[in-house]
């Protein structure tokens, strides 16, 4: 029997994305020429929002742990690191076409998705089956082939035809390539990044020799990557040109499970801490494991167009720097006075996608309710991450208000990204920031002018409260800390 796969998008994914054009957080880019697939641009409110998230990564990885580093190193690398990395020879995705729809889809996920179903309709037993056929698929020898027979044998439709009419399913190796120099030859040829991880595996002599970490250590890195996704076609969900959030951290030989563990759970408790419940989040067991990891897992967050995997945390052995040290001829050992012994570290890495985490806090944030019998479209995101924390209004543009307000707006325009506003009725100008996400807007009134205070309205419980002038300040950094 066949069951009828999930369309990728929804109503509710839809009226997001619109309202990331509307408002400004994300463009198509080059959309003047007619956008260019899966490459997107930060408007003034998202370029606010991924700031806020790429400061929060950084500040609770590298300022937190006195023994994590940061590095900002190149995206154009020696040729040699592709090949030490094993990314020339296996960064592939198994993907298969459907002849109805001419879409094309990563075999791997359908046969994922279809398990999923399979769950969500209380059929385990017949999941449990499929789950080992596709565990004894990734190990194949003739991997595609298996994934092939298996969605064949399955029954898995088309997920936008819902036809049975599939291609075979082909490798693709999507890193980019490029040339440097004045004369394109084969020697000239280089590629984009397809991950930070491997500028930091790069430097890890470096790092260690210039700073005073001794092992367990961590290095962290920001950056940009890119990868020619074939299947692109959820926003920013798969683009291919994207930032990633990775930190690598090395351990002895044999204690790497342990730290395994234990950055599991920060990287969870990290997401729930920027707003994210913990119902809404769920781990995904990689079935087979990137060619360089002896564990991996998924965090992967429920997003309208379903679970799909918003960071990975990968036991990657020593394979990266053995490597590196075999293309190299540089040794990558370490001697650690603590032990006496000299080895090559183990590492565990944690690698999130700074795109897709701002894509999730857009999905979670965004709401829908009535306040005083009017619709409100509200984007109720954590202070912390907020693009613009506070809206300043006069109540009317005489009387002195503005100049009030312009006051109270330079007062705290040097700490936060504050919103002047006096266009338009109050109600407008209070739904306005509601869909930009400002947690708090602040009025002046007639009673501001008699020394009465501002009023200042909660963007989720509605409550307006009197708060003295000179207090403003304190009062909207409580409310940013989460203390008010
Ligand atoms: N260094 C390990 C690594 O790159 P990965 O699972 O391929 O592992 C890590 O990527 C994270 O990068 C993913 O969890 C995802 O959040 C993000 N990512 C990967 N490909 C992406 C894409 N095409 N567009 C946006 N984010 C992407």
């Amino acid at each position: 029997m066949a069951f009828k796969p999930q369309p990728m998008s929804s109503t509710r994914f839809d009226e997001i994305t619109a309202l990331c054009k509307r408002r400004g957080f994300v463009f198509q880019s080059s959309e003047i020429y007619g956008g260019l697939g899966a490459t997107y641009d930060y408007g003034p409110l998202g370029v606010e929002l991924k700031r806020n998230v790429r400061e929060q990564w950084w500040r609770d990885m590298v300022y937190a742990n006195k023994n994590i580093e940061g590095i900002d190193a190149a995206i154009l690398m020696h040729p040699k690191v592709w090949k030490a990395s094993g990314h020339v020879d296996a960064f592939h995705d198994p993907l298969i076409d459907d002849k109805a729809s001419k879409r094309r889809y990563r075999a791997d996920q359908l046969i994922e998705q279809h398990i999923d179903r399979l769950r969500s309709k209380g059929k385990t037993e017949r999941a449990d089956t499929v789950q080992k056929r596709f565990t004894e698929a990734l190990n194949a020898e003739d991997m595609p082939k298996a994934l092939h027979s298996l969605i064949l044998s399955e029954e898995i439709r088309g997920p936008d035809s819902g036809a049975f009419d599939w291609t075979d399913v082909r490798q693709f190796n999507m890193m980019f390539e490029t040339k440097v120099g004045a004369l394109a030859g084969e020697d000239s040829s280089i590629y984009l990044r397809p991950e930070t991880a491997q500028g930091i595996f790069v430097n890890f002599q470096n790092v260690l020799a210039t700073s005073r970490v001794q092992i367990p250590f961590g290095i962290a890195q920001i950056g940009k990557a890119f990868r020619n996704e074939i299947v692109a076609r959820q926003f920013i969900f798969r683009m291919r040109e994207f930032e990633q959030m990775e930190m690598q951290y090395f351990v002895q030989p044999g204690t790497q499970l342990e730290a395994y563990e234990l950055w599991r759970s920060r990287r969870w408790d990290w997401h729930v801490r920027n707003g994210i419940p913990a119902s809404k989040l769920r781990w995904h067991v990689h079935e087979k494991p990137a060619h360089y990891a002896d564990a991996a897992v998924d965090i992967q967050y429920e997003f309208p167009i379903g679970w799909q995997e918003i960071e990975g945390i990968h036991s990657r052995t020593d394979y990266d720097l053995s490597r590196h040290q075999e293309y190299s001829g540089k040794k990558m050992q370490i001697f650690d006075q603590a032990s006496g012994s000299r080895f090559i570290p183990y590492v565990v890495e944690t690698s999130a996608g700074l795109d897709r985490t701002v894509l999730m806090l857009l999905c979670e944030a965004y709401r829908k309710d009535v306040v005083e019998g009017r619709s409100r479209t509200v984007m109720a995101f954590a202070p912390s991450v907020a693009p613009i924390k506070v809206g300043v209004f006069p109540l009317l543009r005489k009387d002195g208000m503005p100049e009030r307000a312009r006051a109270i707006t330079d007062a705290l325009r040097c700490e936060w990204n504050v919103f002047y506003d006096e266009k338009g009725s109050i109600g407008k100008r209070y739904r306005r920031m509601d869909e930009a996400g400002a947690p708090l807007c602040i009025t002046i009134d007639r009673d501001t002018l008699e020394g009465e205070g501002v009023t200042v309205r909660n963007r989720d419980t509605l409550e307006q409260v009197r708060v003295a002038d000179d207090q403003v300040p304190a009062f909207v950094s409580d409310a940013m800390r989460g203390a008010a």
